[in-house]
């Protein structure tokens, strides 16, 4: 993209600012995670504003993209488990976002099944190259889903995190989780209701609350299964900072914008809060 557009690479960062297009694009992902074989967004961190920020354009979609399993044996297990829930977290929000509609649930809701039905294998044995190809299939599912209908609050919350305390994107992803889950369900219960479904729950008989309590209860054993981190105090993270932290959420307005509740700033402390 770089060598076809003159001019930094920050003026770039926004939706729709690549005045023309790249050099053709081949990629071959070594992680079951982004999705960005498949979307059109390439994620920056911008040090000024201690943020990470996206360049979305359809010009960044590649021309060619190669998934081979046997790519992503050697991932060592905490990177498959952080670089996993990613996917997953991007098929869950894709499913819950204000964006959603009939082609992004078909393809988020497989993207959970194959995601959740093999993250515990392929965290416990990387050479499982069954639990590694429905992981790779499950993550460009996933890419598509969200390349369309978009993420929500949780990667708001972990872009802030992930820019100032360095926290891997999927490990602040898989830390925000519950919490904005938590916060999110009442706005559309009966879609995490059908998400607790997908990961095997019993939610015959539930209301749509308790059916979405059900989805949260399962990501917080799949996180403590996959030994995930679950504070960010773990990370240097103080209760001074929180505030702002809470301030970085509200600038991702192009995420915000998905998200299926109306997010305050003090709100967003408490979110973060919860979890320090
Ligand atoms: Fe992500």
């Amino acid at each position: 993209m770089l060598a076809a557009n003159d001019g930094e690479i920050t003026s770039f960062f926004g939706i729709d600012l690549v005045p023309r297009p790249g050099l053709p694009l081949l990629v071959i992902p070594t992680t079951a995670g982004t999705g960005s074989e498949v979307t059109p967004i390439a994620i920056l961190s911008d040090d000024d504003e201690k943020l990470k920020k996206g360049i979305v354009s359809p010009y960044l979609f590649p021309t060619v993209a190669l998934l081979d399993p046997e790519l992503t044996v050697g991932l060592p297990p905490r990177v498959t488990a952080a670089t996993g829930m990613d996917a997953l977290i991007h098929a869950i929000e894709a499913y819950t976002s204000n964006n959603a509609e009939p082609l992004t649930d078909m393809l988020a809701c497989r993207a959970m099944e194959l995601l959740y039905g093999s993250i515990r294998r392929a965290f416990r044995d990387g050479s499982d190259l069954d639990a590694r190809s429905s992981m790779l299939e499950g993550s460009m599912l996933a890419g598509m889903a969200f390349a369309n209908a978009g993420v929500t609050a949780v990667h708001a919350f972990a872009y802030p995190i992930g820019a100032e305390f360095h926290i891997p994107h999927g490990i602040a992803n898989a830390i925000m989780l519950t919490p904005v889950m938590e916060f999110n369900m009442v706005a559309r219960p009966e879609r995490f209701a059908v998400i607790a479904a997908i990961f095997g729950q019993d939610v015959a008989g539930c209301t749509p609350i308790a059916g979405a309590g059900r989805a949260i209860e399962a990501m917080r054993i799949l996180a403590a299964d996959l030994e995930l981190p679950k504070r960010l105090s773990e990370y240097g993270v103080k209760e001074e900072d929180l505030d702002g932290l809470a301030a970085g959420v509200m600038k991702v307005t192009r995420l915000l914008a998905n998200n299926p509740r109306v997010l305050t700033q003090p709100e967003a402390r408490d979110i973060y809060r919860k979890v320090l």
